[in-house]
This record gives C-alpha cells, sequence and structure tokens, in this order.
C-alpha cells in the first residue's frame, strides 16, 4: 500500500441545496479515506463547493441576493451538512477563496505562457445549465439535457485541446486503470477517437467568475476554474506548494458518470499543458434514483440527508444531538454503500431504507453484538474468557480459517470500489457467527458435563464470537464508524480511532479484557418511521426554485413547468408523471420498433398533463405536443408493440428526426443517391450485450467497428436475449450524432426490420465479412 492517499469529491455547485446523491460521492469518499487511515496511511480528502458560472449568478438574482451572499449561503449548508454527519473531510475548498482564484489565474497565465492558450471569436449555442458550448443549430435544445440553449457570439481565450487527442489516446492505452468503469472508459475513447476542438475557455456574457488575468473583461471558464480546485486546495501555485508536493497526483477523482468527460479528456489536457502530473485514477459511479428518475432538483423527486438523520437520530432518544446524527448517518451510509452496487444507478426507497436497517444493523450485526456480550457478561463477569480449545464445539476450527479468508475477500472488494460485496462478506461473517451461537446454545447445559467443563465449552464459544466481532468491526468501521467505535468501545478495546487496524490477526482480542459498557446498538425501526420520513421530507424539501444541475439523460420538461418556479402541492404529482412521460418519449423516440402514432400519442399525453399541471387559465402546450388530436395512448408512459409488417427500421438510441417534427421529405418521396450516400453503414461486430436496467426495450451493445469500439442503445431487448447477440455481425449506421438514453451514451444505429408482430428482425449477412467494412 502507497504510503499517502489522496481522494476527492467533484466540488458541488451552490445553486442546490445537497441531497443525498450528492452526499453519496461524499459519504464514499470518506469511507476510503477512513479505510486508508485506519490502515495507517497518510490520508488528504477534499471536498467543496463549485461557486462561479452563469447559472450561480442567475440562482442568486432569483434569490435576491449577490452572487457573493448567494454561495456564502449555501456552500454553508454542505459544509453543515457534512459536519452534522460527521465526514472527515481535510479541506473543503470554495471556488471564491483567494486561494484559489490566484492560483487559477496562474495556472492560465502558465497554460499561456507555454502557448497553449490562444484568443479567437465563437458564435455557438451555449447551455447555460451545462456551462458548455454545444453543438447544435440556433433554437435547437442542449443535446445532454435538453434544456434551450442560447446563441452566443463572444470573443474567447482559447485552450488548443486539439493538440491532446494523440497524447491522450497514449495516456489511456498506457494507463487502463485510469478511468473506470470499463463503460465509462469506452465513452471517454469514443469521444476523444471522434476528435478533439479547441476548448473556449474564457466568458465575457457574464462577469461572476475568476478574471483572466491582464484581460479582466474576461473570466475563466468555469470548469477549467473548477478542475482546478484538486491542485489550488493542495497550494498549488502558492506560496506554500508543500501539500501538493506531497499528495498530488490523487489517487482518486471520485465523481457522478455525467462529469467523466471533464476529468478524463479537459483535466488531463490542461495538466499535461502545464506540464503536471496526471491524476492516478478517476471513478465514475452510477446515479441515485428516486422513484425511478434521477434524484434532482428540478424534477422535484430529491431526498434529504437531514430527512434520515433525523428520522434514524429520533431512534436514540437518549444521546446528545450530535451522537443522534452521527448514528442516523451510519445508517444513510451502510444503506447507501450495502445497497447500491458501486458504478451503476441504484434506486433509493425509505421501505428499502428501513428494511436494510432493520434486516442487516438491528437483526443481525446488532443482535449479534449484543447476545454475545450480554452472555459474556452473564457467564464470565464481563471479562473476555479464555478459550479452552477443548476442540470438541462445533466449526469452532473454521473461524480460524474463514476469518482470514473474509479479510482477504473484504479488503480485494474495497480496493476495487466493490462496496457492497465487500459488506456481503463481512455479514456473511455475521450470519456465520450467529448461527454457530445457536448451534452450540452456549445458554444450554450439556447433559453429562460438568459446570466446569460447561464454563470451558462456554468459554471458547464466547471467546470465538467476540473475536469474530471484533474483527468485523475493525472491517466495517469504515462505513459505520460511530457504530463500530460504541462496538469497539463495549468490547473494552477503547477507542477505535486510534487502533491499529492494519493488521487484523486471528486470536488477536486479548482473553480478560474487560468489556466496556453495554446498551443497545440499533433499536428496531418501525413501519411509523417511513411516515415521518415522508413527513420530514415536506418540511425539509422546499419547493424547487431555480434551475437544477444538468439532466443528462432527458429532454427538459415542456418550458410552462418548468419555468413555472415553485409547483403548488396539486401539481408536484403531475410534474413526477410528466417526467415519467418525457422519459418515455425519450425512449419511445429512440426505438424505431415503436409506432409513430403511440411517439404521437405520448406526445398528446404529455401536451394534456402540461395543460392540467399549469391550470385551463394558460396558453395552450408547444404546438409539437399537440399534434395529431386523434392518437389512441391516453395517460400511460410505457409504448405499445410496433405494427407494420416489413417496415425497414432502426433499432437504437441514436439520435432521428422525432414524429412531431418530421424530416423535410423529397417531392417524390425519393432521396438522391447523394442523400443516401450521406448515411454511413458499417458492419459491426456485437462483443457485449446487457440490459439497461428500468428499460424494458433497451440494450446496451459494445459493437466493434473494427477501428474502434462504439457503445451503441438499440430497442430490441423484446426481439433479442442480450446473451445471443454476442459476437453477431450487423449492420449500423456509423455517421449519427451521438445522443444519450438513460443517462447513456449511444454512437449509431443498429439497422433492423420490424416483423408483423412488431419484433426486430436485425439486418445480417450470409456470408462472412469484417467489422467496419462499409455498405454501399
Ligand atoms: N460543479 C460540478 C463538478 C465540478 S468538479 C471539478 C458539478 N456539480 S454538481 O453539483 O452537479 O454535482 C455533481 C455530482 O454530484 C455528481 O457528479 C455526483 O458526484 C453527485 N450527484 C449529484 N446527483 C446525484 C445523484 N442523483 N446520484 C449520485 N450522485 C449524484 O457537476
Amino acid at each position: 500500500m502507497p504510503n499517502t492517499f489522496y481522494v476527492t469529491t467533484p466540488i458541488y455547485y451552490v445553486n442546490a441545496r445537497p441531497h443525498i446523491g450528492t452526499t453519496y460521492t461524499t459519504v464514499v469518499a470518506d469511507v476510503l479515506a477512513r479505510r486508508h487511515r485506519s490502515l495507517g496511511v497518510d490520508t488528504f480528502f477534499l471536498t467543496g463547493t463549485d461557486e462561479h458560472g452563469q447559472k450561480i449568478a442567475r440562482s442568486a438574482e432569483k434569490a435576491g441576493c449577490t452572487p457573493q451572499e448567494f454561495t456564502d449561503r449555501v456552500s454553508a449548508q454542505f459544509r453543515a451538512l457534512w459536519d452534522r454527519m460527521g465526514l472527515t473531510y481535510d479541506d473543503f475548498i470554495r471556488t471564491t477563496e483567494p486561494r484559489h482564484k490566484q492560483a487559477v489565474q496562474k495556472l492560465f497565465a502558465l497554460l499561456r505562457e507555454r502557448g497553449y492558450i490562444y484568443k479567437g471569436s465563437y458564435t455557438g449555442q451555449y447551455c447555460v445549465s451545462d456551462e458548455a458550448y454545444v453543438d447544435v443549430p440556433p433554437g435547437a435544445p442542449c443535446p445532454d439535457c435538453g434544456r434551450p440553449t442560447e446563441t452566443v457570439n463572444e470573443e474567447n481565450y482559447y485552450f488548443k485541446l486539439s493538440a491532446f487527442e494523440r497524447v491522450l489516446l497514449e495516456f489511456y492505452d498506457a494507463h487502463p486503470g485510469f478511468i473506470r468503469p470499463e463503460t465509462r472508459r469506452n465513452e471517454v475513447l469514443s469521444f476523444v477517437r471522434a476528435g478533439l476542438k479547441d476548448l473556449s475557455i474564457s466568458r465575457t456574457s457574464f462577469s461572476w467568475g475568476i478574471p483572466v488575468p491582464g484581460d479582466e473583461k474576461h473570466v475563466i471558464y468555469v470548469w477549467m476554474d473548477a478542475l482546478a480546485n484538486y491542485i489550488t486546495a493542495l497550494g498549488w501555485g502558492s506560496a506554500d506548494p508543500s501539500r501538493y508536493d506531497k499528495f498530488w497526483p490523487a489517487n482518486i477523482h471520485l465523481v457522478g458518470k455525467e462529469i467523466t468527460r471533464f476529468h478524463c479528456v479537459y483535466w488531463p489536457a490542461f495538466l499535461m499543458a502545464a506540464g503536471l502530473p496526471l491524476p492516478q485514477s478517476v471513478i465514475a459511479h452510477g446515479w441515485l434514483l428516486f422513484e425511478e428518475n434521477k434524484m434532482s432538483k428540478s424534477r422535484g423527486n430529491i431526498v434529504r440527508a437531514e430527512t434520515i438523520l433525523d428520522a434514524f437520530g429520533a431512534l436514540k432518544p437518549d444521546l446528545p444531538p450530535s451522537e443522534q446524527d452521527r448514528f442516523g448517518a451510519d445508517v444513510l451510509r451502510y444503506f447507501l454503500l450495502r445497497e447500491v452496487v458501486f458504478g451503476q444507478d441504484g434506486s433509493f426507497s425509505f421501505d428499502a431504507l428501513v428494511q436494510r436497517y432493520n434486516a442487516d444493523l438491528a437483526n443481525g450485526y446488532g443482535n449479534l453484538v449484543s447476545r454475545t456480550l450480554s452472555m459474556i457478561g452473564r457467564y464470565f463477569d464481563g471479562v473476555v474468557p479464555y478459550p479452552a480449545s477443548s476442540g470438541s464445539v462445533v466449526q469452532a476450527h473454521t473461524f480460524a480459517v474463514e476469518v482470514p479468508r473474509t479479510l482477504a475477500a473484504f479488503a480485494a472488494s474495497i480496493d476495487a470500489l466493490d462496496f457492497s460485496r465487500a459488506l456481503e462478506a463481512a455479514w456473511a461473517l455475521v450470519a456465520a457467527v450467529d448461527g454457530y451461537l445457536t448451534a452450540n446454545a452456549p445458554w444450554k447445559q450439556v447433559e453429562g458435563t460438568t459446570d466446569e467443563q460447561q464454563q470451558a465449552l462456554r468459554a471458547d464459544i464466547l471467546y470465538t464470537a467476540a473475536e469474530a466481532i471484533r474483527i468485523t468491526t475493525a472491517l466495517v468501521y469504515p462505513v459505520i464508524p460511530y457504530s463500530a467505535a460504541q462496538v469497539w468501545a463495549q468490547l473494552g478495546l477503547g477507542d477505535i480511532t486510534q487502533a491499529d487496524l492494519s493488521n487484523l490477526q486471528w486470536r488477536g482480542l486479548q482473553p480478560g479484557t474487560k468489556l466496556g459498557e453495554l446498551s443497545p446498538l440499533f433499536p428496531r425501526a418501525d413501519k411509523e418511521i417511513i411516515a415521518r420520513m415522508n413527513e420530514f421530507e415536506q418540511k425539509n424539501n422546499p419547493a424547487p426554485s431555480d434551475p437544477a444541475p444538468s439532466q443528462p439523460a432527458t429532454p427538459a420538461p415542456p418550458q410552462s413547468a418548468a419555468a413555472a418556479g415553485s409547483p403548488t402541492e396539486q401539481q408536484q404529482p403531475r410534474i413526477s408523471k410528466l417526467h415519467s412521460l418525457v422519459d418515455g418519449l425519450a425512449v419511445a423516440m429512440a426505438e424505431s420498433t415503436t409506432e409513430t402514432s403511440a411517439v404521437l400519442g405520448l406526445e398528446k399525453t404529455i401536451a394534456d398533463t402540461v395543460r392540467e399541471t399549469i391550470g385551463s387559465g394558460r396558453p395552450p402546450a408547444p404546438s409539437s405536443f399537440a399534434s395529431n388530436e386523434s392518437t389512441s395512448v391516453k395517460g400511460h408512459p410505457t409504448l405499445p408493440p410496433a405494427p407494420a409488417t416489413g417496415t425497414a427500421a432502426v433499432a437504437s438510441g441514436a439520435a432521428q428526426p422525432s414524429a412531431a417534427s418530421p424530416a423535410p421529405a423529397h417531392p417524390e418521396g425519393k432521396i438522391s443517391i447523394d442523400d443516401f450516400l450521406k448515411v454511413e453503414l458499417r458492419v459491426a461486430q456485437i462483443k457485449v450485450a446487457e440490459r439497461v436496467p428500468k428499460a424494458d426495450k433497451l440494450l446496451r451493445l459494445e459493437v466493434d467497428l473494427g477501428t474502434e469500439t462504439r457503445q451503441i442503445l438499440a430497442g430490441i431487448a423484446e426481439s433479442y436475449a442480450p446473451e445471443s447477440l454476442i459476437g453477431r455481425k450487423v449492420v449500423i449506421v456509423a455517421n449519427l450524432a451521438s445522443r444519450k438514453l438513460r443517462g447513456l451514451e449511444s454512437n449509431g444505429m443498429i439497422v433492423a426490420a420490424t416483423a408483423a408482430d412488431g419484433k426486430a428482425i436485425l439486418a445480417g449477412f450470409l456470408e462472412d465479412v469484417e467489422p467496419g467494412a462499409k455498405l454501399k
């Protein structure tokens, strides 16, 4: 293990208060930091807030205060929550701090000096929500988040990103672990291989940012400003770079999957240009979903960590409030790490939280600790007994073998960031010890044994159980630090933060250790706690008042609903319904196996719901939603089967003209050869095929095009089992603009016919043909 460890979270935008999505990343970073510290590694854990940019300035304006007042307030809310939860960050950087600003200006000046920045002018569509230029025509929405874009004409500074295309690809090649997981790596590779354009890195259209040194009417691009936090917080560019010298390069940048490009393309390019070392890894996790959608402020489907702290803290009324919070934080931490498979999207629900808590913490670990320690209290006066090693105890010997295996499996899974598997291994040990106690029943007098023999047996059994608890507790300490510390103290081992957990050996528990004071660890939660959390949620969760951060997977909700400010209580369920419908529409439009009328039907339903939501006094819904009054689908987001026999179709998530805005038809209904030649059809071989969670019709495919691997989302899940597709050669439309579906990027379409029963039939070849071959 290296002797330093530097882990970072993204710095969060201050236009929304923290919710359990942002809490998730910060908790994962805290778990990693605690684990490394507990193994004796010199650790630095950085988090903070991203406070510049037009989006923040507009939020401040809406809130009726200056941007600085606004960011001070929201940044403090993040920090206060992390403190309430006992998160052990070593530094909290704010991009409005002087230490950051001056170092960002130094970075800019350095890149300019080294010839990587030049001045040019640009007119393009700008997405304020994503703080990025996007490649769409005027009036078109942002392809990533679906929100309206603005036409911006600016004289800007440019970063020569194009100069880094080859070096970046070489770097990824030489460092296969730089981007994880593999899916994200493939996305980044395709993005870079498709060609890098120079990046505009200054803005003149607003002033809430860090001025370009020497040209102060420009402010530095918010992503350059933000990414630099990872080194400015360490003192790079300051009078005291000692922390930078010690901890840079970072071991892990933890990020949500939607911001991998910024971290894996722009950030390494900036660092290369500055001649600085690159981070060791960027780890992208999935999203927490609530009610099937990404949790986000604009959707109104946010759950606050405070709700869980309040509700579970109340299970321990005798504790001081700060300890109640730490206990509640453990419950949330355990759930997030155990329930969500790291890297994938995971659903959050209060029901699942309470179930996990009761099953794993109250009935599992908590119950095991309390029954073992109370028996040591009863039979051995609260002193850990000497194991007599009589050899007659059922399974006693197996723990000597099993525990080192658990230790190894746990460590391997944590190192692979597979937290749920690591916890599974720890809880398998809990279950084994529980079974061991039950099988040996130390509370029973075995027939024919003397009291002395019985006591020796008990000593064996209870020592074994207590020792297994000690080991489990040491393992799970990074995940449930407050509760593990309680158990450690109850075992008589003192302060866990002072313990050396780096070398856990079976039989390390000293017989003769006097137990600490025993108290209940995880009181059972009854069903009412769910209702209480819903209540807290409503109290803690004021209605949305400004735009949320990007929503990569889904088109924006209709303008009228999104811009309405605070929805009323009556509007809220309809807005949620709208979100589902819009998601359904995005999928329908991407799945050409879906009938056009079904798409129109969905659009009509959306139009109706918009009208219902905004009330009768408002103007009608946008015309693209109101077309085709005669369609039959009513208020149902799922898609009916595809109809027409023998229609050629393209089964994919890539962009195609929507039925609501058809592409202009050729007068004779024909196209010219030139039109046809615009479409690049190629042979591709399917290498990976898997279902997309919560999307019945979609498969995620990785296809080999001879020279590259692409990810394509195809609406063929009802026609083909994923495993049947591996190795199959198909035809794809290779030159379609990429688009996102369900948060996944799709780079191309697979060509298929639609059979009479609506099933897709993939186009293929009788003869063998190489992947990449072009169709003419
Ligand atoms: N400010 C940028 C990051 C700059 S880093 C140099 C930003 N901020 S954000 O407030 O939008 O935070 C995004 C991050 O918050 C995600 O990448 C992820 O780490 C976390 N999450 C926000 N919502 C989330 C979920 N619903 N689920 C899981 N993580 C979530 O992007």
